[in-house]
Formats: structure tokens, sequence, C-alpha cells
């Protein structure tokens, strides 16, 4: 039987970096937490583009309907800076939000720095696709993952999407008891 192909979508959220201003760092850098992240094989599906919500929108609804990612990872754009929409643009293509992973990045985030409250980072689903904003600085990208991630293959469970294992050594994943495991 053909496991289903796991795409993770990553995007890059930023006026300078999509106009080659500076380096997207925040692109690899969620690339290579969730290289240590998942002992499942696993494709990366990147874009980088501007502070724009309608292309935001666009690209979160092409990463999840037409790609199929079961996870869409964004960096940038959540601050209060009047160019920032990430979390609009999210929450514009979300069906569901999901406010405990917003309010454990936040939380987790404030023992880090004081201006993590800056942050309106929000996560939900859209169909099968789990969407969690990350703050831009590349930093944050760990600081807030490992805050959350422990939930996130159940979540991909509960949406139907494939069966995410984890490298227990960096990072475990909790699955309640019940839970079955897919092929
Ligand atoms: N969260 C973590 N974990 N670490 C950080 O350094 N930076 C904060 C906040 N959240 C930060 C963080 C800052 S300074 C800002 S302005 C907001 O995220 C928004 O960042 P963004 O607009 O680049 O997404």
């Amino acid at each position: 039987m053909q496991k289903t192909q796991i795409k993770i979508g990553f995007v890059t959220v930023s006026d300078r970096a999509s106009r080659g201003e500076y380096e997207d760092l925040g692109g690899p850098a969620m690339q290579a937490w969730m290289t240590q992240a998942l002992s499942s094989a696993w494709t990366p599906v990147a874009r980088l583009i501007e502070d724009e919500q309608p292309l935001i929108e666009a690209t979160l609804k092409e990463l999840a309907d037409e790609q199929g990612c079961c996870l869409i990872l964004t960096t940038g754009g959540t601050g209060p800076a009047k160019r920032d929409v990430t979390p609009e643009a999210t929450a514009a293509v979300c069906d569901k939000i999901l406010d405990g992973f917003a309010e454990q990045m936040r939380a987790v985030s404030l023992k880090y720095v004081p201006t993590a409250i800056l942050s309106r980072q929000i996560a939900g689903t859209r169909g099968s696709s789990l969407i969690i904003n990350l703050p831009g600085k590349p930093s944050a990208i760990g600081e807030c993952l490992e805050a959350v991630f422990p939930a996130v293959p159940y979540c991909i469970d509960l949406i139907d999407g494939p069966y995410l294992e984890t490298n227990d050594a960096f990072i475990k994943g909790f699955r309640p008891k019940h839970a079955v495991k897919k092929g």
C-alpha cells in the first residue's frame, strides 16, 4: 500500500526578503527545525512573498488545497506594524481557529522576550491542513515550535491528514492512548 505523501508548506512573509534586500533566514530555519523534528519522510513546499493580504491568502490556499500540505508554517508579519497582516490572512482562509496554539506560543515566548506580546500570531485549520503563524525573527521559530509541536501530529490525525512520526530525542509528539495509528 502506498503511503500518503507528506508535504509541509513554509511561507516567509517579508517585503524586504522578497525584494532581495536581505536573505530569507526564516524559511530555512523552519525547514531545519522540521528536519530535526520528524522521522517520517516529507517534502517541503516553500514560498517567499510580500506582506500583501490577498497574496498571503492565495499562497495559503494553494499550499493547502492544491499542494495538499498537511502543515503550513508561516514566518513574519505577525506584529503591529502597518504592513503586518499575516494573522488576518490566516484567519480569512481558516475554517477553525485553534486559540490554544497562540496562547501557548505567546506564553512561552514571554519567557524569552517581553516583546512577545506584540505578536498577533494565530493557528487554525483549513480542510486537512493545519496552519501556524510564527514571528519573523529566526530565533522565535524554534522557541514557538517547541511550545506547541507535541500537539501537532495528533491535530493532523484529527483533520484526516497523514500520520506524522517524530524524532523523540528532539521533540516528542503526544497522542492520547486510544489514538489509532494510521498506515
Ligand atoms: N517570540 C519569540 N519567541 N521570540 C522573539 O524574539 N519577537 C517579538 C514577537 N514574538 C519574538 C517573539 C517581536 S519583537 C515582535 S515585533 C513580534 O513577535 C512580531 O514579529 P513579526 O512581525 O516579525 O512576526
